[in-house]
């Protein structure tokens, strides 16, 4: 128990000259990876983690994030920074500070597994250029996916903290599934393998107060290895599980600096020193040097980054997680996902439906990626089922989860939905039982192979084995291939400077009119292609520290539908959307008083339909997105239900089945091309 009054509070100081606590909390600091990461969109700059580095290290943190998770793919596709490094430049500031890194077991710090040689290296590779700390998860729990880099973590003398993902299928812990007795078993396997620590990891911020305290006491009960509490602050709360955690003698929180904190990041640091002050589990932290930090932050950092933050709510807290014990994310995106298909008044059906897909897949828990796999399999079915097929269109991943690909669930794959998904999967239709990397063949050399020289060390050819299209984009800006876009390059205090007096300029009505002349083609002028129905336009926008000008307007190409893929992931700033929001990329605001009046081609053109189903019957797209590839050709026979095409929508394949018996007479669409909900994409006859 927590000795409340081990120092008079009248003898008290804020600073770290205090009397040391007989047994402090540990803290991490998350807020260098997992707050921006939560916040912004994971677009924190390396140049902006400089300036609290130093101050930081004095801290006293037991380990500070700096890598992992999302920041491998957003340096290099983003911010056109070598994520490698990140670690080694941090490093010349935090000269105690152990550094941690989010590893998602095979997949490393991608979204698929890796092949072990790929895994290997990857680790290798972390621990030379400075990584201390590797917490490693899986999202399945399945900890056969940490068999390869284990190893190399212990090889290279690294500290391996193993993860439990926390999840519930009941409003509190219990139930058949995640009852205590799951995860003080997990913790045991954990133990097992050599963990150094070991971390309850809770991406959603479900876990309650008293649940906290009865899971910490019992792994503190069960294994040797410190416990580490990792709580979003999501549904709010995250700061009275931590303080019950703290009571049952967890050894290790994490939490952010203030500006980095709270909404879907984590509880902040500051209020946590003041709540233990003075008690056995005082963290000792000198308040005055956070606050030193947090100005910083505030003062230099933030304003650069505030553009980022979604300021589409006031509450700061997502009530649906407290209500459907689901990701915040994962909410937003069923929302999202509905909404693309004209059918957000289906949202009380998604929330029906989730529970049931969950069960059907072996109640899996819910963390990237296996809530995004859940998720669009469940809007699927409430919108294509009918009362007698489910699963009538079932995606890509869960074909994958279903052969084992991801790993073991938690319980059995319900065999009819199975046996269903597997049917003429290409891998096999009879599911696997080993560890998902062994059906994986090695990668690195092929991968060498493909980039040859641009590739100047291990380091770039893992970076291109991982992310190979962005990454060989990156490694072209790298070494002077190619010039970076624009939007790669970092916002200045500078550029916040001038937006923040022309909004307060408009705010004062000071904003003067520009006269309706049209203004010259200047060297600023940026060239955009706007994509309206099938048709795209050429737009070209300057730039001249007003709203942004349309200069001119061309019909560039009469099909889109001849066009390469959508330009969504490599220039949109924002985060990879779904297919078909690619295909409007943000189109810039008119001017109304300056720019000529766009023509109205877009309308007055109609799409080319496509060969319509005149001697047929169609295959209509049953959502917006975007053409993988068609699996049978013009004259191929097919059997009803047989797959026809691939669409990917929000990110997930889904496999088309024929809607009859016939002859494919007319394929209308080729790979890469983006369709609109109702598109025919085939014909059969
Ligand atoms: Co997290």
């Amino acid at each position: 128990m927590t000795d409340h009054t081990q120092v008079k509070m009248t003898e008290m100081k804020y600073g770290n000259d205090r009397p040391k606590a007989a047994n402090p909390v540990k803290i991490e600091d998350l807020s260098l990876r997992d707050g921006h990461q939560s916040l912004f969109a994971t677009r924190g700059r390396t140049e902006d983690m400089i300036p609290v580095a130093e101050l930081m290290d004095e801290v006293g943190f037991w380990a500070v994030e700096t890598w992992g998770g999302a920041t491998f793919d957003t340096m290099h596709r983003f911010l056109n920074e070598d994520p490698w490094e990140r670690i080694r430049t941090l490093k010349r500031y935090f000269k105690k500070t152990p550094f941690s890194m989010l590893l998602r077991g095979q997949n490393l710090v991608g979204y698929r597994n890796y092949a072990d040689d790929v895994a290997k290296a990857f680790v290798e590779r972390a621990a030379e250029n400075g990584m201390d700390i590797f917490r490693t998860f899986d999202a399945l729990n399945d900890y056969r996916n940490f068999e390869t880099v284990v190893p190399e973590i212990k090889k290279a003398g690294k500290h391996f903290q193993g993860c439990i993902c926390y999840t519930l299928t009941e409003p509190r812990l219990g139930g058949e599934v995640y009852n205590i007795d799951y995860y003080v078993g997990k913790a045991k396997d954990l133990e097992a393998m050599g963990a150094d620590t070991i971390c309850v990891k809770d991406m959603a911020g479900l876990m309650s107060p008293y649940d906290a305290y009865e899971i910490v006491k019992a792994l503190k009960e069960t294994v040797k290895a410190p416990i580490h509490l990792h709580s979003h602050f999501t549904s709010g709360m995250s700061p009275m599980t931590h303080l019950k955690a703290i009571e049952a003698g967890v050894d290790i929180i994490d939490t952010c600096m203030t500006p980095y904190a709270y909404r879907t990041s984590h509880a902040a640091i500051e209020p946590l020193v003041m709540s233990l002050l003075g008690t056995s589990r005082d963290t000792g932290f000198d308040i005055e040097l956070l606050a030193k930090i947090n100005l910083i932050l505030e003062k230099e950092v933030m304003p650069k980054y505030k553009h980022l933050l979604d300021d589409s709510k006031v509450s700061i807290i997502d009530i649906n997680v407290l209500l459907h014990q689901t990701p915040g994310g994962m909410l937003s995106n069923l929302v999202n996902q509905l909404r693309e298909m004209d059918a957000l008044d289906r949202i009380n059906d998604v929330y029906e439906e989730l529970p049931k897909v969950r069960k059907d897949l072996g109640q899996i828990p819910l963390v990237t990626p296996t809530s995004q796999i859940v998720g669009i399999q469940t809007v699927n079915n409430v919108l294509f089922d009918d009362e007698n097929e489910r699963y009538k269109m079932i995606t890509g991943q869960v074909k994958d989860l279903c052969y084992g690909l991801y790993g073991k669930t938690a319980v059995p794959i319900d065999s009819e939905v199975q046996k269903k998904a597997l049917k003429g999967y290409a891998r096999g239709e009879e599911p696997i039982t080993c560890r998902p990397a062994e059906v994986l063949e090695p990668e690195l050399d092929k991968a060498k192979e493909e980039i040859g020289d641009l590739a100047k060390d291990l380091d770039d050819l893992i970076l291109y084995a991982m992310y190979p299209t962005t990454g060989k984009r990156f490694l072209k800006w790298k070494y002077g291939q190619e010039k970076p876009p624009e939007e790669v390059v970092p916002r200045t205090m500078d550029d916040v400077k001038a937006a923040d007096e022309l909004i307060k300029k408009a705010k004062a009505g000071q904003l003067v009119e520009k006269k309706a002349d049209e203004p010259e083609k200047g060297e600023n002028l940026r060239t955009f292609n706007v994509f309206v129905d099938k048709e795209y336009f050429e737009v070209g926008v300057e730039e001249v520290g007003d709203s942004p000008i349309i200069s001119y307007i061309q019909q560039a190409q009469s099909q889109m539908a001849s066009m390469p893929a959508p330009a969504a992931a490599s220039s949109a700033p924002a985060a990879p959307a779904g297919p078909q929001r690619a295909s409007t990329p943000a189109a810039p605001k008119p001017a109304p008083k300056a720019a000529p009046a766009p023509k109205p081609a877009a309308k007055a053109a109609p799409a080319a339909p496509a060969a319509t189903a005149a001697d047929g019957t169609p295959l209509a797209a049953p959502m917006p997105g975007m053409i993988i590839r068609y699996e049978k050709k013009v004259g191929d026979s097919v059997k009803k239900g047989d797959t026809v095409v691939i669409l990917e929508a929000m990110k997930m394949e889904n496999s088309l089945p024929a809607p009859t018996d016939g002859t494919i007479k007319a394929t209308n669409f080729s790979n890469g091309d983006s369709v609109a909900k109702n598109d025919v994409l085939a014909v059969i006859g």
